[in-house]
């Protein structure tokens, strides 16, 4: 296939950004999507210009590093898909692919398609975590939980941290990272303890690094490549009027 790509290049956080046009030749069908950016990237500094910068690790959909806007949409149009896992036989010969990188004011951009995305790391820190002493590894059976509730507990822990929600939401809102976060400690017995101080502090620290709050567009849901549902907002909402209620 033949490509057309227009890719933001900006050489760091304080300096201009603009799409950039280049051609995609030889691209096969059966190459990740990252793997045709290597391509180009490849094709690029054997002409002695400076390669695109973009993120990933893992490239296997678990990580969360991945992180390109494709064509307008959070990694891009497949469903339940982070852009690592996009293929190419996804376009056909002669498409116009536009990348651009998370676009949100808590996540600046770094260089090119990079994005600093440590608010989300000090959102953990504010509160989504367990500091209690649980000792080692009990027995499967020492602790009973509902299969249900362990379930929707595991289901909320599958979020990887991408911030493809924030990406997508037109007021930069955190909920459904913080949602999944809280919706995983709050069933389970291991996070009772904390669980008042918990969300007041995440939704608290959202606010100070510049997230926006939820207008329930349903935008975060469509794009979250783990498909955590927006439920789990509402779950948020009722936890932070407990801790409302709660903490007097
Ligand atoms: S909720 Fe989904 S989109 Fe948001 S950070 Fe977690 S995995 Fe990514
Ligand atoms: S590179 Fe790890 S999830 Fe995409």
């Amino acid at each position: 296939m033949k490509l057309k790509l227009r890719i933001w290049r900006q050489a760091g956080p304080n300096a201009p950004g603009r799409l950039v046009d280049y051609a995609a030749d030889d691209v096969s069908s059966d190459m990740s999507f990252l793997e045709m950016l290597d391509v180009v990237n490849e094709g690029l500094v054997k002409k002695g210009e400076d390669a695109i910068a973009f993120d990933s690790d893992c490239r296997e959909g678990i990580c969360g590093m991945c992180s390109l806007v494709v064509n307008g949409v959070p990694h891009g149009p497949d469903r339940g898909t982070t852009v690592c896992q996009l293929h190419m036989r996804r376009f056909k010969d002669g498409d116009s692919i536009t990348i651009e990188p998370w676009r949100a004011k808590a996540f600046p951009v770094v260089k090119d398609l990079v994005v600093d995305r440590s608010a989300f790391d000090r959102l953990i820190a504010a509160g989504g975590y367990v500091s209690i002493n649980v000792g080692g590894a009990p027995d499967g059976n020492a602790i009973l939980i509902p299969k249900d509730v362990a379930e929707t507990a595991m289901d909320s822990a599958a979020c990887i941290g991408c911030g493809a929600c924030v990406a997508a939401c037109k007021n930069a809102s955190a909920h459904l990272f913080m949602s999944a976060k809280i919706t995983h400690l709050s069933l389970l017995p291991q996070g009772q303890q904390e669980r008042s101080g918990r969300v007041a502090a995440m939704i608290a620290q959202a606010d100070a690094e510049g997230f926006g709050s939820c207008s329930n567009e349903g935008e975060c849901e469509a794009v979250c490549p783990k498909e955590i549902p927006i439920s789990n907002i509402a779950r948020m909402t009722r936890e932070y009027v407990r801790s409302l209620l709660t903490s007097r």
